[in-house]
């Protein structure tokens, strides 16, 4: 089977529960991070990994999203017409030339086994990615593209992984790692994935996040699948079904990781990503200004 890996699925059909009353008319999706939308970030790092197809998984309510990739031809001519050519170019750089997308809906949110699973038909029989736009990484090189880099050798299946506090395996999808040796490649072999387990029962502290690349095999099981924890179709018990049967590996991305449908994590990527903008060299003072007004 071919390890080239040409489309990717946004699964953004979720409620955004954790971030209202913000959310309640505004995609999580569409929130700033500075001044680039959360999906912004997410597509950028897919297209810099050679992506030419992205897949959008939305729901009713989430257009702006939509609109956020389309032209807007009126704005564009108007930036064209008073000379505000740096502004138009970052509006015709969204998404870069050669890269199509495409949306599907997502009717009912049934959890994001059952989101990947709606983008099945638009995927077909080759392995993709998913990325989870609310998991904003910053890395020097783009996460995506260090797995794409490690799943050229492993092939089958890959998610990227980090340890989390002990207390909080409840929140995430928990890796069965056998002997966790720390390779210096990143990579982990998979033996058994568990969906948020209680700490007490939780085979090991490491968590997947928002990054996958997949075998087309696994609509095979998600369309098969029960409801799991929370009522939702997980996807992390589809990915548990093909461990024995194919190549399933975690890995150790370089990066920081940012859970922006989180308050306190969305704060921390507004402060971390303005930090590194050329553009804001006050923003270091003005942190400093805020922190010694409020001590
Ligand atoms: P979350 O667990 O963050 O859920 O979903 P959520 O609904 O977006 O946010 P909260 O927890 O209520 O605040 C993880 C990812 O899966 C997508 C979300 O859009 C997000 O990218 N998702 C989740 C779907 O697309 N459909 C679903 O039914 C559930």
């Amino acid at each position: 089977m071919s390890h080239t890996i040409r489309k990717a699925i946004f699964p953004v059909a979720g409620l955004g529960t954790r971030l209202l009353p913000a959310t309640k008319s505004i995609p999580k999706e569409m929130l700033p991070i500075v001044d680039r939308p959360i999906i912004e970030y997410a597509v950028a790092e897919a297209t810099t990994a050679g992506i030419t197809h992205l897949i959008f998984v939305n729901s009713r309510g989430k257009s702006a999203l939509e609109d956020h990739f389309d032209r807007h031809v009126e704005l564009e001519e108007a930036l064209m017409q008073k000379g505000k050519t740096a502004e138009l170019h970052r509006l015709t750089d969204i998404i870069p030339t050669g890269v199509c997308w495409s949306v599907v809906r997502q009717s009912e949110a049934l959890g994001l086994g059952h989101a990947v699973w709606c983008a099945r038909h638009l995927i077909g029989n080759e392995p993709f990615a998913v990325l989870l736009p609310d998991d904003v990484i910053m890395a020097d090189t783009p996460c995506l593209q260090q797995m794409m880099d490690r799943h050229r050798e492993v092939g089958g299946n890959l998610v990227a992984v980090e340890n989390v506090p002990a207390n909080q395996t409840n929140r995430y999808g928990i890796l069965d790692a056998g002997a966790d040796d720390e390779r210096p490649d990143g990579l982990v072999e998979v033996h058994g994935l568990v969906e948020k387990p209680r700490p007490e029962y939780a085979p090991s502290t490491l968590s997947i996040i928002g990054r996958y690349i997949l075998q087309p095999n696994v609509f095979d099981a998600l369309e098969s699948s029960k409801k799991g924890v929370g009522g939702e179709i997980q996807l992390t018990d589809a990915m548990a079904a093909l461990i024995d049967h194919q190549p399933f590996h975690g890995y150790r991305f370089d990066g920081v990781r940012y859970d922006c449908g989180d308050r306190l994590g969305w704060l921390k990527a507004n402060v971390a990503f303005a930090l590194r903008r050329s553009d804001l060299l006050d923003v270091r003072a003005a942190l400093q200004d805020i922190l010694s007004q409020s001590s």
